[in-house]
């Protein structure tokens, strides 16, 4: 028994290990259940008495000899790889990280939003998952209204009581709601998905995004309205921007009125963008109409309001030169990387 010591402790110190995985073998081989120092301890049993002392002493003294080495492999292992990182050239260049950009439609709601923050709007936010009280009923659309169609509504449950689950149509959801909820007075721009069942084509898609603004208080006037209007374009299209406001129809709003900002790709000249018009067509608007706001609960003799709303996608397409509605959902690298912002 003597010698077999001996001998494995010579082994043992001639031992050396590259990886983790050689250290366990090592560690197996001597330490392990069917290891060598199990072996040798059933051996001891064996030992003459007189011998007992001596060989008990040297097989212990192999045992902290095993687990010494051990632990010393695992130290050198560690150290050789924090060496091996610290000999890399730590004067390379590194590979270059590839950052992501923002997308076209977030920019540009971001900008939208910044803008009238800037005048006291703060976001509001709804469902897009409605009843259709939220999306007609309260928004004073008759019962037969062409909007409430399937054609132009996706239905998502029938019920009973006809306030039916759809998803929203337009951003206006989310006056109704604010309305319901908030203290007057109301000043609120949400932006949202909105969906329609459209044919998918270069100029409409069943998926798209607005922004509704809602302004609630005393003495709202339709001067006040077209003052916040014009302030935002000039803000999102440059100073010399002018805007005209046409009539328009709206069920929830009276008057209502269809606003238009001077083209500023032609200077107002006309051009293919404007249709030679000199003037593009971005948003909806007008006085919120008193049935909506007692429909809210809100006295609409003391009370009055505008409400506006205009398409994102479209906004986007104005400010890019923007072709294909449909190029802002492919998510084609090539056309996503060409945008940058500050927002
Ligand atoms: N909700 C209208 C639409 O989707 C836009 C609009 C909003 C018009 C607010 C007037 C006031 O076309």
């Amino acid at each position: 028994m003597k010698e077999i010591i001996e001998n494995q402790t010579a082994i043992l110190d001639a031992l050396t290990a590259q990886t983790a995985d050689d250290i366990e073998q090592i560690r197996i081989k001597y330490l392990g259940k069917k290891g060598l120092l199990n072996a040798l301890f059933v051996e001891f049993k064996q030992v003459p008495n007189e011998e007992k002392k001596e060989m008990g002493a040297l097989l212990n003294t192999f045992k902290s000899k095993v687990e010494n080495k051990i632990a010393m492999l695992k130290e050198n292992l560690l150290e050789s790889q924090s060496n091996t990182t610290g000999q890399e050239d730590l004067t390379k260049p590194a590979s270059l990280l590839t950052l992501g950009s923002r997308h076209p439609l977030s920019i540009v709601r971001n900008e939208i939003v910044e803008i009238f923050s800037r005048i006291g709007y703060t976001v509001a936010e709804g469902p897009e998952i409605e009843d259709d009280w939220h999306v007609f009923s309260a928004l004073n659309f008759p019962p037969e209204h062409p909007a409430r169609d399937m054609q132009d509504t996706f239905f998502i449950e029938e019920r009973e009581d006809n306030n039916h689950a759809v998803l929203r149509t337009h951003t206006s959801s989310v006056q109704v709601r604010t309305m319901e909820k908030q203290h007057l007075p109301i000043r609120i721009i949400a932006p949202g998905r909105v969906f329609r069942n459209e044919a998918i084509s270069a100029r409409a898609h069943c998926i798209f995004h607005q922004i509704e603004g809602l302004y609630i208080d005393k003495d709202v006037s339709f001067a006040d309205l077209k003052q916040n209007l014009l302030y935002f374009a000039k803000e999102m299209f440059g100073e010399n921007t002018q805007i005209r406001l046409r009539p328009s129809y709206f069920p929830f709003t009276e008057p209502s009125a269809e606003m238009d900002v001077s083209c500023n790709l032609c200077g107002g000249e006309g051009c293919n963008i404007c249709k030679g018009t000199g003037w593009l067509e971005i948003m909806g608007c007008g006085m919120i109409d008193p049935n909506v706001l007692e429909a809210s609960g809100i006295d609409s003799k003391v009370y009055s309001g505008f409400a506006f709303g205009m398409g994102i996608e479209r906004i986007a397409m104005l400010k890019y030169d923007i072709k294909d509605l449909r190029l802002y959902f492919e998510n084609d690298l090539r056309f996503l990387k060409q945008f940058s912002s500050a927002l």
